[in-house]
């Protein structure tokens, strides 16, 4: 397997190490990891192994990772752009920043990657983009390594940021959604809160897998449960009368905030 390298000892950077390590994609030796605050890694030293700086990392490592906020892409790009191989593909986890950013630092084979958050339990729906100096070699190995943590999407880069929303910040808004139709039925009902909950996330889990399995439509679905003049069809009516304007509102918003941030970090 690729010598894989991960700066970045946070969020990102930890789900991806336990994930690659536990998946047995990875032995020890070939899993590298460094971070900007030293005393933070020292727990991850009898699992991975610790380089002492990014550029000792990015000098050995045949795919790199770059898993630090958007502001410090940039300077760790910068940090290790001199000692990268031309053969090693440089991984960012950020979707907004542009190839054309990171080429003009440096001219190197890149890929985005954006896992979502149910790579916990191995179901992400991770995005991939590539520039054009990234080869069907690199794409096959990125591919591989990251088939651990669910299903890989390659998109192009001009779509990435649409993309992130449909599966990235997807289980932010389904959360954001659900969470507002519980705190309502809480105000109608004596059922207790968690029972509420726990009904609609079962039904929400149950209701997606039906899609899926019998290949149904959200329209399939509205029309098998809201029966003519029956109770489903008046709430299903203020769903698609009201929340059309708020889900563009929604989309507008992330979209320019995206725009906003890959602005913010040219190369
Ligand atoms: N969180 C998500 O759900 C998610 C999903 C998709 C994509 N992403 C993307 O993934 C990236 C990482 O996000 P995150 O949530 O993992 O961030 P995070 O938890 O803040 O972790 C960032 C890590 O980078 C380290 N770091 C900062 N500057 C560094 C440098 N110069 N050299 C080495 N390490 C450095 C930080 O070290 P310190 O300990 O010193 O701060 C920290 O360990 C972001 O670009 C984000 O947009 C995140």
């Amino acid at each position: 397997m690729k010598k894989t390298g991960i700066i970045g000892y946070g969020s990102m950077g930890k789900m991806l190490l336990g994930k690659f390590s536990e998946s047995g994609k990875l032995r020890y030796d070939e899993l590298y990891i460094s971070s900007r605050t030293v005393s933070k890694i020292e727990e991850a030293s009898d699992k991975y192994k610790v380089m002492d700086s990014n550029i000792e990392l990015a000098a050995s490592s045949d795919i790199v990772f770059i898993c630090t906020r958007p502001k410090d892409i940039v300077t760790v790009l910068e940090e290790i752009a001199g000692v990268v191989c031309e053969d090693t593909l440089i991984v960012s986890l950020n979707g907004s920043i542009t190839f054309d950013s990171l080429e003009k630092i440096s001219k190197h084979k890149y890929a985005k990657v954006i896992p979502s958050v149910t790579a916990e339990i191995n179901r992400s729906q991770t995005l991939v983009t590539y520039n054009g100096y990234a080869d069907a070699q690199d794409k096959a190995d990125l591919m591989d390594l990251l088939s651990c943590i669910g299903n890989v999407i390659e998109l192009p880069e001009n779509e990435m940021g649409m993309g992130s929303e449909l599966v990235s910040c997807m289980p932010g808004f389904i959360a954001s959604m659900f969470d507002v139709i519980c705190r309502s039925a809480k105000q109608h009902t004596s059922i207790p809160d968690e029972q509420i909950i726990r009904m609609v996330l079962d039904t929400l889990c149950s209701t997606g897998e039906l899609m899926l399995r019998k290949d149904m439509s959200f329209e399939d679905v509205v029309s098998r449960v809201a029966t003519k003049g029956g109770i489903t069809e008046v709430g299903s009516k203020v769903i698609y009368e009201g929340f059309p304007d708020i889900a563009d509102e929604m989309f507008e918003k992330t979209l320019a905030k995206r725009r906003e941030t890959a602005a913010s970090v040219k190369g």
